[in-house]
């Protein structure tokens, strides 16, 4: 099979990573959630050698995610776990840090609530939970190019949708977790920064 590829992900990289960069310096494990094609966890973990980041998705996506650790190995990224997020099979391990990118409005609302409820209970104290996408606020989404493609995500799948930031932080509330940040990142996405308490 083809290496698959992200455009996205070579675009938001790099704004994603000099946000977290300083929030994880102290960090030692990190668990992410849908990684997608593998490409974040492939440039974030080289570049943060200091911890271990650990890929996640669901097992469809395993293969070609290994084609990217394959290609671009580093001692520190761990192959693809299976973490569906409608599934309740975490493993029997804690991170201080969680981090999920670009997931909350592709999974169905259920997997939202059982990633807040699971990240509060998998997440050291003092862990922090960070969450990548587009977002809604009081329900309001903006600009207009956020409604157009939420409106093309509920076209292609009713479960699909940009989430309300409310929602979000009320499950995270509910999980022991504390609001730190929301950084406004390019192309009107935002990079939700929570805290274990
Ligand atoms: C738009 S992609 C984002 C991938 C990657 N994080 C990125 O930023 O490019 C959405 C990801 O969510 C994952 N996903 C969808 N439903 C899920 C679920 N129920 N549990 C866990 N991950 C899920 C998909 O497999 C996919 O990898």
């Amino acid at each position: 099979m083809d290496k698959p590829f992200s455009q996205a992900c070579e675009n938001n990289r790099g704004p994603i990573f000099n946000a977290l960069r300083p929030l994880i310096a102290d960090k030692t494990s990190v668990l992410e959630i849908g990684s997608g094609t593998g490409q974040h966890a492939v440039w974030f973990a080289h570049q943060l050698p200091h911890l271990v980041w650990q890929t996640s998705d669901l097992p469809q996506n395993h293969p070609g995610i290994q084609l990217w650790l394959e290609e671009q190995p580093s001692p520190n990224l761990r192959p693809p776990i299976a973490l569906d997020m409608l599934v309740d099979a975490w493993p029997e391990t804690s991170y201080d840090v969680i981090y999920s990118a670009n997931t909350a409005h592709i999974m169905p609302w259920q997997g939202v609530v059982n990633m807040l409820s699971q990240v509060g209970l998998h997440l050291l104290s003092g862990g922090l939970f960070c969450l990548y996408g587009p977002m809604a606020y009081a329900g309001e989404i903006a600009p207009q190019s956020n409604i157009l493609f939420d409106q093309h995500l509920r076209q292609q799948a009713a479960h699909m949708g940009i989430r309300d930031f409310h929602d979000i932080n009320r499950l995270a509330l509910n999980a022991g977790l504390v609001l730190l940040d929301d950084h406004p990142m390019p192309a009107n996405n935002r990079l939700l920064i929570w805290e274990k308490a």
